[in-house]
C-alpha cells in the first residue's frame, strides 16, 4: 500500500491539461467488442481500472495495446466463456461488456461485481432491461454469477431510475442487430453523450443521448474507429475544489462549462472567480471561502455524486455552515470520519448528510477507502497545519493519473512513499 505525505500549501498556480474521463474510456472500451475491426483511443489517462478492463478484454480474446495515452484494441475473434472473473469482480465497471457481449455473440457468463466502497450498487437494471430486449438470464447467487442468452432483439424500456450504466450497457446491447430500442427515463450525463458519439462513430445509429429518451436503431455491423474521449469533468471539479481550499489561480485546460454548471454554480457562491473560457476554465481565489447552505446530489445535470466529498473537503474551511445531502450511493461518507482526525467539524446527520462548519484544520494520518473519497482527504490535507499521510492511494490511482504530481506541478508539496 502506498501512501502520501502532503504538507501544509500556501496556494495553487498553473495549468493542468484534463485527459480523458475514466467515467467514458471505461464503457467505451467495453464498447469496442462490438466491432472485430480495430479501435484507437488517443487522450487516455494511466489508471488501474483501465488496465482492469483492458485485462478483460484481453481474457475474452482481445488484441490490447496502451502506450502514451493511446489505446489501441481489436476484438476480431473473442470467446464470451474465458473472461476472466476475479477480474470482473474486482472492479464495477466490468459490467459493462454484458451488453457488447450479448450482442456480438449472443451468450455469455459473467461475475457479478458486487457491492463496493460507496454502496451496494445492484445491477438489476441492466439484467431487467436486458430481458425486455429479449435476453434470457440467469443469475447463480450461490456462485454469484450471471449467464445470459440471446441475442438483444429490440424493444422498450423504461428505467425506474436514470441509472447511468444501465443506459450505456442497454446502448450497447442494442447497438448491432436489427430492430429499434427505445430507453425511456435514460441517463443524460455527459458520458452518455460521449458513448453514443462513439457509437455512431463506429457506425452505429443512436439518437436523444443526452435527453431522457434515447433511440438505437441496430446496425447489422459495426466498423472501426478512432476516437478522443470526452474530458474528465470530476477530475476538473477536484482541481477547482482544491483552489477552494487554499487559493491560487489554476487554469484547467480542456475543462467544459456546460458539463460542470451545477458545481460551477457552488463553487462561484463560495466566492471562487471562474472564468469559462473557449479552451478551459481559469479558477482563481484569493483568501477564506464562503459557506454552501444546501446541496443536494442528484443525477445529472443535478450536482454530481463523485464531487461530493471534493465539495465537503473544501467546505471545511469556509466561513459558516455548510449543508450537504447524498441521494446516490449510501455509503459515501465514509471518508467524513477521516476528515475529523484532521480536525474538520463535519457531523452527519443520518447516513445521508453532513453538517459542515468551517474551521482551520491539522495533519495527520488517514487513510483512503474509495477513490473520490481518498481524493478529499488529499485535497483537504493541503490546508492543514503540518504534514498529513494519506495511506490506500490505490483507491486514488483508479480515477486520478498522478494526483500527486499534478498538483506538485501547481505548487503543492506531496510526497509518495511505497510502504512494504
Ligand atoms: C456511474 C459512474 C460513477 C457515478 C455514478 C452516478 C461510471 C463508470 N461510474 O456509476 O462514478 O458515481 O454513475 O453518477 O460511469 N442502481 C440500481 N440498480 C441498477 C443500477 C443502479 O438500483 O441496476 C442505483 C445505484 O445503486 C445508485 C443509482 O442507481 O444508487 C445510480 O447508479 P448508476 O447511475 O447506475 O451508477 P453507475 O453507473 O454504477
Amino acid at each position: 500500500m502506498d501512501a502520501l505525505v502532503v504538507s501544509k500549501c500556501n496556494k495553487l498556480s498553473g495549468k493542468i491539461n484534463l485527459y480523458g474521463a475514466k467515467n467514458a474510456i471505461l464503457p467505451i472500451l467495453a464498447a469496442c467488442v462490438l466491432t472485430s475491426d480495430e479501435v484507437q483511443l488517443c487522450g487516455c489517462p494511466h489508471l488501474s481500472d483501465i488496465d482492469d478492463m483492458l485485462a478483460i478484454i484481453a481474457s475474452i480474446g482481445g488484441k490490447v495495446s496502451f502506450n502514451r495515452g493511446q489505446i489501441s484494441v481489436c476484438c476480431k475473434a473473442i470467446n464470451p466463456y474465458t473472461i476472466d472473473h476475479a477480474l470482473m469482480r474486482k472492479i464495477r465497471s466490468s459490467v459493462f461488456i454484458l451488453g457488447p457481449l450479448l450482442s456480438r455473440c449472443g451468450e455469455a457468463e459473467i461475475a457479478l461485481p458486487g457491492g463496493c466502497e460507496i454502496g451496494q450498487r445492484p445491477i438489476d437494471l441492466h439484467l431487467g432491461g436486458l430481458k425486455i430486449l429479449g435476453v434470457d438470464v440467469e443469475e447463480s447467487p450461490y456462485k454469484n454469477t450471471v449467464r445470459c442468452k440471446g441475442r438483444p432483439r429490440g424493444g422498450i424500456v423504461r428505467l425506474k431510475y436514470p441509472s447511468v450504466g444501465a443506459t450505456e450497457n442497454l446502448m450497447m446491447a442494442a447497438a448491432i442487430g436489427t430492430q429499434k430500442t427505445v430507453i425511456y427515463g435514460a441517463a443524460k450525463e455527459p458520458e452518455i453523450v460521449d458513448l453514443a458519439m462513439f457509437l455512431n462513430t463506429l457506425g452505429a445509429r443512436v439518437f436523444g443521448a443526452g435527453t431522457d429518451l434515447i433511440v438505437v436503431e441496430g446496425k447489422g455491423r459495426l466498423h472501426g474507429a478512432r476516437y478522443k474521449p470526452v474530458p474528465d469533468r470530476i477530475v476538473a471539479g477536484t482541481y477547482m475544489a482544491a483552489v477552494g481550499v487554499v487559493g491560487g489561480d489554476v487554469y484547467i485546460e480542456g475543462a467544459i462549462g456546460d458539463h460542470l454548471d451545477a458545481a460551477l454554480h457552488k463553487f462561484r457562491i463560495m466566492g471562487l472567480d471562474i472564468e469559462e473560457e473557449q479552451r478551459g476554465i481559469r479558477v482563481r481565489q484569493n483568501g477564506r471561502v464562503k459557506a454552501v447552505k444546501q446541496t443536494v446530489t442528484l443525477p445529472y445535470p443535478g450536482f454530481a455524486t463523485d464531487l461530493q466529498p471534493l465539495l465537503v473537503a473544501a467546505l471545511c474551511g469556509a466561513e459558516g455552515e455548510s449543508v450537504v445531502t447524498e441521494t446516490l450511493f449510501e455509503n459515501r461518507f465514509r471518508y467524513v470520519y477521516q476528515l475529523q482526525r484532521m480536525g474538520a467539524d463535519v457531523i452527519l446527520d443520518g447516513c445521508n448528510s453532513a453538517i459542515i462548519k468551517g474551521k482551520s484544520l491539522f495533519g495527520a494520518d488517514v487513510y483512503a477507502q474509495d477513490l473520490r473519497g481518498g481524493a478529499a482527504l488529499v485535497i483537504a490535507a493541503l490546508s492543514a497545519d503540518g504534514q498529513s499521510t494519506v495511506s490506500g492511494v490505490e483507491y486514488i490511482d483508479r480515477g486520478y493519473q498522478s494526483l500527486s504530481d499534478e498538483l506538485n506541478s501547481l505548487g503543492a508539496n506531496i510526497k509518495r512513499l511505497t510502504l512494504k
